[in-house]
């Protein structure tokens, strides 16, 4: 499935979100009508685009040229690619660079890039001036269907991901599908991962959808972003500050997924991808705990496989280092575990009684 086909259709939609009500808007070529789409919802001129280098060398011209001809005054900052740049000090380095530019209370930021830009940049602008307008262009599958939407932006700190933050929604979402056509295919794929989840959580229909899916075209790929913000914004709605367990529903997989990107230190797998055995993991789980039928498992297996993500722990990483990181996990502190199982396809619960001892067999079974 790689991102190459997409088309050239030009169109737009709409989404909104809870009580901010927040427009996103997917479709093609929206980066060359940047300002005008900005300017609908804001009429300040200075911004700062934050970006990486990697992104910034596909995909910052054609911002700051869609920005400059609705009469907008951009000022582009870049940090390096990577998960390692989400940091205070990168944070701190961006707002010295605005401050430089003499971008005031009256300018708003635009994170261009994928989810490690948008949670730096969301960080920012939530920082800067005590809260400047965010506007967010994701331009990974996964920053559009997941880390964009509902508001979660912030930093990593050595002892641990995204332990400092804050709750800053955007002011506008753009989901450019023209950005997609530069993104590695591995990179593409991983998307397809928190889209499963979605599917897996909440919509049989989408499920099937995706075992048929075939088409890159831009509609198909436009109405699927389109389902999977929808998805994520109605369970970020119900609890938008992670306070009743509504939210957590959308960690399904990532108990064990999380275990496994640590126990690859981060580099040997994805998020998605370790994500993708973290939904086989949970599947097993649910199969003793919530009475998910074993063919249902096998067809989530099948639709992971049918994106290109991994199905089986590689032979050099055996699966007790991964659980040697779980059982180090805060969660299991109490020996009680808050763990997300689906029932069947299309709904999810939260379950009490997950053993450590599940775990460890769903994990042995990768
Ligand atoms: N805030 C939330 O709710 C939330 C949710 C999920 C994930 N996240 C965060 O998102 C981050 C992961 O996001 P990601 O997977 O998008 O990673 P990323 O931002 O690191 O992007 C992945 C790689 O793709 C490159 N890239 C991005 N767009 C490209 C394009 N269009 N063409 C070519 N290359 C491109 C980037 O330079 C980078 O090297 C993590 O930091 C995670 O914590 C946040
Ligand atoms: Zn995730």
């Amino acid at each position: 499935m790689g991102p190459d086909k997409i088309g050239e259709r030009v169109s737009s939609t709409a989404v909104s979100l809870g009580k901010r009500r927040y427009r996103v808007l997917i479709g093609e070529g929206l980066l060359e009508q940047l300002g005008a789409l900005v300017r609908h919802h804001l009429s300040r001129k200075m911004c700062a685009i934050i970006s990486d280098n990697n992104v910034a060398r596909f995909l910052a011209q054609r911002a700051q040229e869609g920005l400059k001809s609705a009469g907008s005054r951009p000022t582009l900052i870049t940090i390096p690619a990577g998960e390692k740049s989400k940091t205070l000090e990168q944070a701190g380095a961006i707002c010295d660079q605005m401050i430089a530019a003499r971008l005031d209370r009256q300018s708003f930021v635009i994170g261009l890039g994928g989810g490690v830009v948008g949670d730096i940049s969301g960080f920012v602008a939530a920082i800067y001036h005590r809260g400047i307008p965010h506007v967010q262009i994701p331009t990974t599958l996964l920053a559009m269907v997941d880390s964009s939407i509902g508001g979660k932006t912030g930093v990593n700190t050595r002892h641990g991901k995204n332990l400092i933050g804050v709750f800053h929604h955007p002011l506008l979402v753009i989901d450019d599908l023209d950005v997609l056509k530069s993104l590695p295919r591995r990179e593409f794929n991983q998307g397809f991962a928190e889209i499963i989840k979605h599917a897996v959580i909440a919509d049989a229909k989408m499920f099937r959808t995706l075992q048929s899916w075939k088409a890159t075209e831009a509609v198909a790929l436009q109405r699927l972003i389109k389902r999977n913000i929808e998805i994520k914004s109605k369970i970020v709605a119900k609890d938008e500050r992670d306070q009743t367990g509504e939210r957590a529903l959308l960690n399904f997989g990532h108990t064990v997924g999380h275990a496994i990107e640590r126990a690859g230190n981060y580099r040997r797998f994805l998020h998605g991808e370790a994500l993708s055995l973290g939904i086989i993991a949970a599947c097993a789980i649910s199969i003793r705990r919530a009475g998910l039928a074993p063919d249902q498992r096998d067809a989530i297996v099948d639709l992971l496989r049918r994106f290109e993500l991994p199905t089986k722990l590689p032979k050099n990483l055996p699966s007790e280092k991964i659980f040697d990181v779980l059982k180090f996990d805060k969660k299991f502190e109490d020996g009680k575990v808050r763990f997300v199982v689906t029932p069947r396809i299309g709904a999810a619960r939260l379950a009490n009684d997950v053993t450590l001892d599940d775990i460890r067999e769903a994990v042995k079974q990768l």
